[in-house]
């Protein structure tokens, strides 16, 4: 059947190529319905790129639960055997939409959850940890990592003048400069919900806990020359795409770290530190599922591109935690909709200043060849950085571990 040319409600356009118009020379009457909802329709078919995040990619799955942890949650999503249907934003923190894929840069790894009890939005990164614990310089550091006001050009001296200020970003720069820092594909890193979460079970215990969602088909990475940028600016989203269309579904192992309210006011370090891990020796990962990507959008710009999350999105069993990042989207006044578990304990945990021994200990898990790709990958970045912000930086470094400044100082040439 030959299709009309309708507007948005329906009605048929008469005529889709001339204007209305008073007379030849005359102006245009604000009736011409046509014309205007075609030109407000064009002018609002993209919404303004996002600040950060905006480089994205993503598919629709499915969350199944294997494995019984109801003595930790009462959420259902949780529950053994349930089916949850999912999706996945992959994005780039500070790239622009149209940046190349293959960038060292962490990567944002949020999942928004369909449950019966509402939607669950668990927004994470490729990485367990982040730069900073403190929301306060989450600005600053955004600032850093994106093009300069005068100049219009990323800045390698803005970024190290801020690492090099702020101590506590060491364990994520490790990360972020080792081979981890620039994946091959998507379906090739692991996602952290990063942050503190916190689980609540059906007689109404708190237990502490970090999502983690392993890659099935392994971690794969590239190095900063292979990643030659004009050679495929869309591998990590044609890689994605075109596995789904092949049926080769990509999987994460779902686990889950745990801590009991006792041992958090006695550990060692500050469990709602978003720059720390929880030792995988003392809090050892507990099985809970899979999720599997295994449908692309139709609709790629409304279903995955403008999709937000919210990290107060939470449903009944699963709440949030004193992690200081987490809750700045805590809202100020009392809420009292008694959707949720009712108020929480926000208990300030002891200080900790402790920025060096986990990027040592890390450090320490490095092979000789990861080593050598971190001091590369570093002393790349630092490129035409001023000298006395190298030495700060040196000097943290130092503080991690002497051979770790050395090989970086090796590699500059110093
Ligand atoms: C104070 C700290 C933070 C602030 C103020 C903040 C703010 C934001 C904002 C404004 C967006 C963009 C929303 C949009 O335009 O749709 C965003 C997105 C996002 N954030 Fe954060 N963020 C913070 C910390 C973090 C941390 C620590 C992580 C990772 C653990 C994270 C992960 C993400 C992800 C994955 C997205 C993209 C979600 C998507 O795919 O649309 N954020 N954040």
């Amino acid at each position: 059947m030959e299709k009309v040319v309708s507007k948005s409600f329906r009605n048929i356009v008469e005529n889709n190529n001339q204007l209305l118009s008073v007379g030849f020379r005359s102006p245009l009457p604000p009736q011409d319905y046509q014309l205007i909802e075609k030109l407000s329709h064009q002018n609002r078919i993209r919404i303004p790129q996002k600040f950060i995040h905006a480089k994205s990619s993503g598919a629709f799955g499915t969350l199944k639960i294997t494995h019984d942890i109801s003595k930790y949650t009462k959420a259902s999503v949780l529950q053994k055997g349930e089916q949850t249907p999912m999706l996945a934003r992959f994005s780039n923190l500070t790239s622009e939409k149209d940046a190349a894929d293959s960038q060292r840069e962490i990567r944002g790894f949020a999942m928004k959850f369909y449950t019966k009890e509402g939607n669950w939005d668990l927004v994470g990164s490729n990485t367990p940890v982040f730069f900073i614990k403190d929301p306060l310089k989450f600005p600053d550091l955004i600032q850093t990592k994106k093009r300069n006001s005068h100049t219009n050009i990323r800045s390698n001296t803005a970024l190290w003048d801020f690492y090099s200020l702020t101590p506590e970003s060491l364990h994520q720069i490790t990360m972020l400069m080792s081979d981890r820092g620039l994946p091959k594909s998507l379906r090739h890193i692991n996602g952290y919900g990063s942050h503190t979460y916190s689980l609540i079970n059906a007689k109404n215990e708190r237990f502490w806990v970090k999502f983690h969602f392993k890659t099935a088909q392994g971690i794969e990475t590239m190095t900063n020359a292979e990643a030659v940028i004009t050679k495929d600016r869309q591998c990590n989203r044609k890689d994605l795409y075109e596995s789904i269309e092949n049926g080769n579904f990509p999987k994460w192992k779902f686990q889950i770290q745990v801590m009991t309210d006792n041992r958090a006011r006695n550990a060692a370090f500050n469990p709602f530190d978003l720059t720390k891990v929880w030792p995988y020796t003392d809090y050892p990962l507990i099985d809970v599922g899979e999720i599997e990507l295994n449908r692309n959008p139709e609709n790629y710009f409304s279903q995955i591109d403008k999709l937000v999350f919210c990290p107060s999105n939470l449903v009944p069993g699963i709440s949030l935690s004193p992690d200081k990042m987490l809750l700045v989207n805590r809202s100020l006044p009392e809420v009292n909709t008694f959707d949720t578990d009712g108020s929480m304990n926000f208990s300030v945990p002891k200080k900790s200043d402790d920025h060096y021994s986990q990027p040592r200990a890390l450090f320490h898990l490095m092979n000789e060849y990861q080593k050598y790709q971190l001091f590369n990958n570093i002393a790349e970045s630092m490129s035409g950085v001023p000298r006395d912000i190298i030495d700060r930086q040196l000097a943290l470094f130092e503080k991690v571990y002497p051979a770790y400044a050395a090989g970086v100082s090796k590699a500059l040439g110093a």
